[in-house]
């Protein structure tokens, strides 16, 4: 017999000793029991707890918010996929409170822009879209539906409405602060707008004794960048504090 027939059925012996081996050390003893399977580990999973309930759990107590999700944009994803495991929430609520993703980089997971995502699904650039501001301040998680934006002007002024809607004057009206003669969208150039002319203008909403809703910033309408026009330091379409802030 040649030497090289030799080596191999040695390695072919070897090989079947492992074999054995490992078959009556190591396999666990209920595997085969329910086929190609571990039969003892249908236990461990049963005693393991439970940590995510399901949305019809939820319903239960907030039968308001699953209604308002159903009908919605979000009407396939799962309470739990925000929310994460809230078993032990539906069981004890006083003990336990899930979590709630409230901030920007969560929503970005799923909506900021990535070319490999299917081609029609919502996304967006979060650097760009509305920074600053969380994103349930404008969308309501269990009903996201964008806000409805004016958009009488977009058709002659479009740059000035794509750049307004990425800004904290997003939901404004341009009418807010200009006031446009029917005639202005047949003949623009003989019947212009108004523009707004001075730093009371704005103080409407951003002076300290403003009625307007407690959110929107205040500045002392008479000393805070004094002697020049508002829009001098703050482009209206795109008023950012924070970029005047940084230089
Ligand atoms: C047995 C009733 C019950 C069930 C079932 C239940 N919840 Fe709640 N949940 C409550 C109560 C009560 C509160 C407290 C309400 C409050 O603080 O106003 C609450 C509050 C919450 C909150 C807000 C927590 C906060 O910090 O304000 C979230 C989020 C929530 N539940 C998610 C869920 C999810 C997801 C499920 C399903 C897995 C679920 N709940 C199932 C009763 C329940
Ligand atoms: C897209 C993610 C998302 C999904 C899906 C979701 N939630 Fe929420 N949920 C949030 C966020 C974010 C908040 C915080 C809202 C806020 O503070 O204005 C919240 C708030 C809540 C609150 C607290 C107060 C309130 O009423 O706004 C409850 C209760 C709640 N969610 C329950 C649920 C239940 C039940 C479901 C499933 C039917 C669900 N959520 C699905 C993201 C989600
Ligand atoms: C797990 C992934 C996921 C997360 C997380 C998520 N969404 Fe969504 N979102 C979706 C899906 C899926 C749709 C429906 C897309 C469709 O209809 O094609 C959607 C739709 C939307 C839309 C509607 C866009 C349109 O006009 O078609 C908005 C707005 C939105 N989500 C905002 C949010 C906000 C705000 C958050 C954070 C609180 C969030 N989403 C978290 C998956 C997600
Ligand atoms: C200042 C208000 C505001 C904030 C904050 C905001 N959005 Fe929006 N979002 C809007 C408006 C307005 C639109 C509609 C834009 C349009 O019609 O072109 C919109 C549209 C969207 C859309 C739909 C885009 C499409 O192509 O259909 C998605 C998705 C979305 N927002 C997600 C987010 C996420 C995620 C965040 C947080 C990172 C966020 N938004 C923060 C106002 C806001
Ligand atoms: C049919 C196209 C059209 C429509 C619709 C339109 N505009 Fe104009 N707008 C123009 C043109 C053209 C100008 C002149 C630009 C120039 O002189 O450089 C102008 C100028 C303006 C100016 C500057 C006026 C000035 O004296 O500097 C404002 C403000 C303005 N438009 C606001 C609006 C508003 C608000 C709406 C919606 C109610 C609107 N426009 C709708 C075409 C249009
Ligand atoms: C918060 C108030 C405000 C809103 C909302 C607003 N504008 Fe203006 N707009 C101004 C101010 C202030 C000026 C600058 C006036 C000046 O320079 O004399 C201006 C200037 C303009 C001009 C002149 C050219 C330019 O770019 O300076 C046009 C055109 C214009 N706005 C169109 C629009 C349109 C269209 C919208 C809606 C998409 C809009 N504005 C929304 C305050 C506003
Ligand atoms: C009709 C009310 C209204 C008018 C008029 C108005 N604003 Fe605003 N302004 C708002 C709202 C709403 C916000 C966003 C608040 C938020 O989301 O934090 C805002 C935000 C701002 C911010 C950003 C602050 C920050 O923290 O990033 C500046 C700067 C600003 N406005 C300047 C102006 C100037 C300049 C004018 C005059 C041309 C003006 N606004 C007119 C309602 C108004
Ligand atoms: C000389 C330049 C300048 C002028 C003119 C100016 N601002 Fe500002 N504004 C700034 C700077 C810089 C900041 C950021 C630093 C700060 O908060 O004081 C700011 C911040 C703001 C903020 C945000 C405050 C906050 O708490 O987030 C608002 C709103 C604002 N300005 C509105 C106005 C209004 C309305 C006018 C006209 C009455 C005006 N600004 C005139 C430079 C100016």
């Amino acid at each position: 017999m040649p030497q090289q027939v030799k080596r191999l059925i040695v390695v072919f012996v070897a090989l079947i000793l492992v074999f054995f081996v490992i078959r009556s050390f190591l396999v666990p003893p209920t595997f085969g029991e329910y086929g190609h399977y571990r039969a003892s580990s249908v236990k461990e999973i049963l005693s393991q707890n439970i940590k995510y309930a399901g949305e019809v759990v939820c319903e239960e107590c907030h039968d308001d918010i699953v209604e308002i999700k159903s009908g919605s944009y979000h009407k396939r994803l799962s309470c739990e996929t925000c929310h994460g495991p809230a078993y032990e929430h539906s069981q004890a609520p006083d003990e336990y409170t899930p979590y709630i993703p409230s901030k920007r980089d969560y929503c970005s997971l799923c909506h900021g822009y990535n070319p490999s995502r299917p081609t029609g699904f919502p996304q967006i650039d979060p650097v760009k879209h509305n920074p600053l501001r969380p994103c349930i301040k404008c969308h309501n998680p269990h009903d996201p539906t964008p806000p409805e934006v004016p958009k009488e002007c977009k058709g002659c002024h479009e740059e000035i409405y794509r750049t307004k809607i990425l800004s904290p004057h997003a939901l404004l009206n341009c009418t807010e602060c200009h006031k446009a003669p029917e005639e202005h969208k047949i003949n623009p150039r003989a019947f212009r707008p108004t523009k707004p002319s001075s730093r009371k203008f704005c103080g409407k909403c951003h002076s300290k004794e403003a009625k307007v809703s407690e959110e929107i910033p205040r500045v002392d309408i008479i000393y805070h960048g004094y002697g020049n026009l508002c829009w001098e330091c703050h482009y209206p379409h795109f008023p950012e504090a924070h970029t005047t802030k940084k230089e």
